[in-house]
């Protein structure tokens, strides 16, 4: 099994977690939506993580919906003192699996209560606002009152820590102006590297930036370069993606997702793996 701790801890808020961690999103249907098609398998994921050391997991109630939360719950109930399961609000999902945003007061503070008791738990530990916007990149505009709501649900003891998702750096600023951040989730990989300055500017205020789709997302990432480094270093393409995010920054944390054991087990062995310095320039040069 992989030593996880040898990829390194962070202090999030006042929990220091291992950088390896594990994203929940991929245990739910098809289209992140309805029951897992192997309900035994999913259940096996998590209980695999954490036995190998994971001690951060990525979720959201809006996966399944209910879904990844019940299956944590179900898989890990009652939580290890050491575990932090970090979740994510601003959206729903429609009847026909449709993503949609849900950022008003009450649209968050019922997010807030549904990840409580799907969970189980009295309080989160680390609540994500995701903002709207696509994929590929954050949009600009005010998160003032949705973030304001979750610093209130924060000091009425419902959440331990918060932090953004989908944001950008002027976003991150304005937050801060309301609460405390201790984390920052968007969407960066090896060939996706919009936020180079960001984490470089969170890694000066010891925030942890979170990588979503890790390893590409939905369609994982494909290249000859990253192949034939793999080859040379006799580790899996996607082992070797990972790895490269963590010698990328200290501050950056992982959270490939995976409804598979053999895939998670592949992406564990990335904590171990260390990318020469020639290999990781030509990695660099893939962006
Ligand atoms: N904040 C946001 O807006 C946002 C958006 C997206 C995701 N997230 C979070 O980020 C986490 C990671 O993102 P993600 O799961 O979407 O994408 P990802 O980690 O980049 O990639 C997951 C995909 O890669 C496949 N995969 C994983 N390991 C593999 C391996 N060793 N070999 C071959 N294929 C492999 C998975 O399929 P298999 O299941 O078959 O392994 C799945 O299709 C999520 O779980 C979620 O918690 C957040």
């Amino acid at each position: 099994m992989s030593r996880v701790d040898k990829a390194g801890s962070f202090l999030l808020g006042d929990r220091k977690i291992n950088r390896m961690g594990y994203g929940a999103m991929q245990l739910a249907g098809p289209h992140v939506f309805g029951p897992p098609k192997d309900p035994v398998a999913a259940l096996a994921v998590l209980r695999e993580a954490l036995a190998a050391g994971v001690n951060h997991i990525d979720t959201a109630d809006f996966y399944g919906p209910h879904v990844t939360n019940r299956l944590i719950r179900e898989a890990l109930h009652p939580y290890a003192s050491d575990l932090v399961i970090v979740t994510k609000v601003g959206a729903v999902r429609g009847a026909d699996a449709s993503w949609n945003p849900a950022l008003s007061p009450a649209e968050l503070t019922q997010a807030v209560h549904d990840n409580l008791r799907n969970l189980g738990v009295d309080a989160l530990d680390v609540v994500n606002l995701r903002a709207w916007g696509n994929m590929q990149a954050p949009t600009e505009g005010s998160i003032e009152e949705s973030f304001s709501t979750l610093a209130e649900l924060q000091h009425q003891g419902l959440i331990r820590h918060l932090g953004l998702s989908n944001v950008t750096a002027a976003q991150v600023k304005q937050a801060q102006g309301i609460a405390n951040v201790v984390c920052v989730q968007n969407h960066y990989n090896l060939t996706h590297r919009g936020d180079e300055s960001l984490i470089a500017d969170l890694g000066r205020q010891g925030i942890a930036y979170v990588p979503f789709f890790p390893l590409g997302g939905f369609t994982p990432l494909q290249s000859q370069a990253l192949s034939t480094v793999a080859a040379r270093l006799e580790a899996s393409p996607l082992c070797v993606a990972l790895a490269w995010l963590l010698q990328r920054a200290p501050n950056l944390l992982l959270i490939p997702g995976t409804s598979s054991v053999a895939h998670l087990r592949e992406n564990l062995a990335a904590s171990e793996l260390r990318i020469p310095a020639p290999m990781l320039a030509e990695l660099d040069a893939l962006a």
